[in-house]
């Protein structure tokens, strides 16, 4: 069944496929059906291999205003244990290829949470970037306190968690949120730029790159080096090895296969 809150584009450029979010009426708020078809469609992508770097992006006005509020709204603890919503991040996250948030106008909450799940930003001039759960009475439940606080340091999280402050795009991107910021009319066209230049690697060395750089934050460093020496090893299995070796070696442009 074609998903309802979201729009795929596996080949949107070549090796570059294109999620958008789609619930423009309600600033592309996550429901649990946006989000279970988000997972479906990473998942599915991740298996195509003519695929290597996605682009997930909002519209204009909103990347997403956090999860639904009015979804949210009546639940019951015990609702929110048995439905455990935020499971569907969990599989998110084991997306292997390389994720690029596209944001522009509203990142906030569970958006801003979802970008940061990403593994890069790039933002429209117009971005905010926000928790501001607290105004509703929570708090951050998909990642903002931990992700948050790893990107831009305790200061400035602590400050946007506990008062709801938004920060425009600039401030994000000098707080290190965001990779750069773009004038508005071009931010899907220069995150698919950055695609483009991820989908020109090998995609097998760009999976293990990221999965190492991942590492960073859920171990020592001592274990972080050693999955990433694991990694750089297992690497020299592939033919991309052997390819992007030799081409340097020949003073021509390496042509990877993924293998
Ligand atoms: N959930 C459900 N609906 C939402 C929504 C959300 N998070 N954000 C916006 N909408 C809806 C509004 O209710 C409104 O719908 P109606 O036209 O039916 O009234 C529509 O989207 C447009 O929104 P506004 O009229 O409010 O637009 P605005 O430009 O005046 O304000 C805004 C924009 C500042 C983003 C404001 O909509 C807002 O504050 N949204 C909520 C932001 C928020 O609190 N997010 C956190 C949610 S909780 C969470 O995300 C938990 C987590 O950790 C995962």
């Amino acid at each position: 069944m074609a998903p309802e809150f979201i729009i795929v584009h596996p080949q949107v450029l070549p090796h570059i496929a294109h999620i958008q979010l789609n619930r423009p009426q309600e600033l592309n708020a996550l429901n649990l059906q946006l989000m279970l078809e988000l997972r479906d469609a990473l998942r599915a992508l991740d298996e195509d291999e003519q695929v290597r770097c996605i682009v997930l992006s909002g519209n204009e006005k909103a990347f997403a205003a956090g999860a639904d509020i009015k979804q949210m709204a009546g639940k019951t603890a015990i609702d929110m244990y048995n439905t455990d919503q935020f499971s569907t991040w969990d599989a998110i996250k084991k997306i292997k290829k390389p994720i690029i948030a596209a944001v522009s106008g509203f990142a906030l909450g569970g958006g801003c949470e979802l970008a940061m799940l990403c593994d890069m930003i790039v933002a429209s001039e117009t971005a905010k970037f926000g928790q501001p759960e607290i105004k509703i009475g929570v708090m951050p439940g998909a990642g903002g306190t931990q992700r948050l606080t790893r990107a831009v340091g305790k200061a400035l999280a602590m400050e946007m968690v506990l008062t709801g402050k938004f920060i425009t795009a600039e401030e994000a991107l000098r707080a290190g949120l965001i990779n750069r910021v773009v004038p508005p009319d071009l931010f899907l066209s220069e995150a698919f730029r950055l695609a483009e230049t991820i989908a020109q690697q090998s995609p097998l060395a760009v999976k293990m790159a990221k999965e190492a750089v991942l590492r960073a934050f859920d171990s020592t460093l001592e274990e972080g080096l050693h999955f990433e020496r694991k990694n750089f090893y297992l690497l020299f299995a592939s033919d991309d090895q052997k390819e992007g070796m030799q081409a340097f070696i020949e003073k021509r442009t390496p042509v990877f296969t993924g293998k």
